[in-house]
């Protein structure tokens, strides 16, 4: 039993290592290289690969790794849309991801946002380093007097719900399919037109999967409320990120936090500090004073980490068992 790990940081790397432990059995190999056409070939001789999302996992790679005889494909996080499922589906593998590794870390990091864009931190602490200690005009607004509009009601969505309502927000949700407890507390509105004529502050916890694309757009912030706030600490593909830079600058969008970028591959995680941006807009959007960035760290918690690492390495083990890990992915 062979499972070779792409992908490792340092921060997984005792948590794997305790896998390992726990499972003499099982021969695992690991590299801090990403999965692509390229690394595939590492994995030669072994019976699963273990991985997470950042680059697209295309028909060319998983080409790849079927010509090694490859085709059980464990993912430590939870997003799916970087797979070519036309090709998984051709070449019969089978995937998994980790949909439950830490609703919390997500929905935590989404209202924290939340809150600073509230409280204006980001222009309070810009003053504070410069030792002006003045109040104005820095003047916040409390979350119990906003209308918040979740969209998304999964497991994060549902975590942020609970959050929100301890500050006493007002809560209200859309989302296609509706989770019986949010129904039965009565704060599911029909349409997304009706969610947007209410909010006050928006924050996104649906996947991004093609019917999601771009779904801030334009036309969308036209139905929001003036001034309104949006948070997305989902993924960047749900947001035309030109139509929400024109949506700041016009005022309509009042501030804006956001954990995830559409082009992120290659700019987030990647140490830029003495270094131009290789993209303008990113450089822009961080410079905004009510504009709060973080590089797709929403999810970035000990606790998140280490369910990843050995919830996929379970599932890897499961597949080369024969068996159907309870997490997955049915496509
Ligand atoms: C996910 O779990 O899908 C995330 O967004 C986290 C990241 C490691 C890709």
């Amino acid at each position: 039993m062979k499972i070779f790990a792409y992908g490792i940081r340092d921060d997984e790397q005792p948590a794997l290592k305790d896998w390992i432990a726990a499972n003499p059995e099982v021969t695992v190999e690991f590299t801090d290289k990403l999965l692509d056409p390229e690394t595939a070939k590492l994995a030669e001789g072994f019976d699963a690969v273990n991985v997470y999302q950042q680059l697209d996992y295309t028909r060319e790679t998983l080409t790849a790794l079927h010509e090694l005889g490859i085709n059980k494909m464990s993912l430590r996080n939870v997003g799916t849309d970087n797979i070519d499922f036309d090709a998984a589906r051709e070449f019969d593998f089978s995937i998994s991801n980790v949909p439950v590794y830490s609703p919390n870390a997500i929905a935590e990091h989404s209202i924290i946002q939340m809150s600073r864009v509230l409280r204006r931190t980001k222009e309070l602490d810009a003053k504070v380093a410069k030792h002006d200690l003045r109040w104005a005009p820095t003047i916040g607004r409390e979350m119990r007097m906003q209308t918040v509009g979740v969209i998304g009601t999964g497991n994060i969505g549902r975590v942020a719900m609970q959050i929100l309502k301890g500050f006493g927000a007002k809560v209200i949700a859309y989302d296609l399919f509706h989770n019986d407890q949010v129904e039965a507390e009565g704060l599911y509105v029909d349409t997304l037109d009706e969610l947007y004529a209410q909010a006050d502050v928006i924050s996104l916890y649906v996947p991004g999967v093609p019917a999601n694309h771009h779904m801030i757009n334009a036309e969308s912030i036209a139905k929001m409320k003036d001034g309104v706030v949006i948070v997305n600490a989902s993924r960047g593909n749900l947001m035309d990120i030109d139509d929400v830079i024109a949506g700041l600058d016009s005022g309509k969008i009042a501030d804006f936090a956001m954990d995830v970028y559409e082009d992120e591959v290659g700019l987030f995680n990647v140490d830029w500090s003495n270094k131009e941006f290789p993209d303008p807009k990113i450089a822009d959007l961080i410079a905004r004073e009510n504009v709060l960035v973080t590089p797709h760290t929403a999810f970035y918690t000990t606790k998140a980490v280490l369910e990843m690492v050995t919830q996929s390495m379970d599932a890897s083990l499961a597949f080369i068992n024969g068996e159907t890990p309870k997490i997955a992915v049915k496509y």
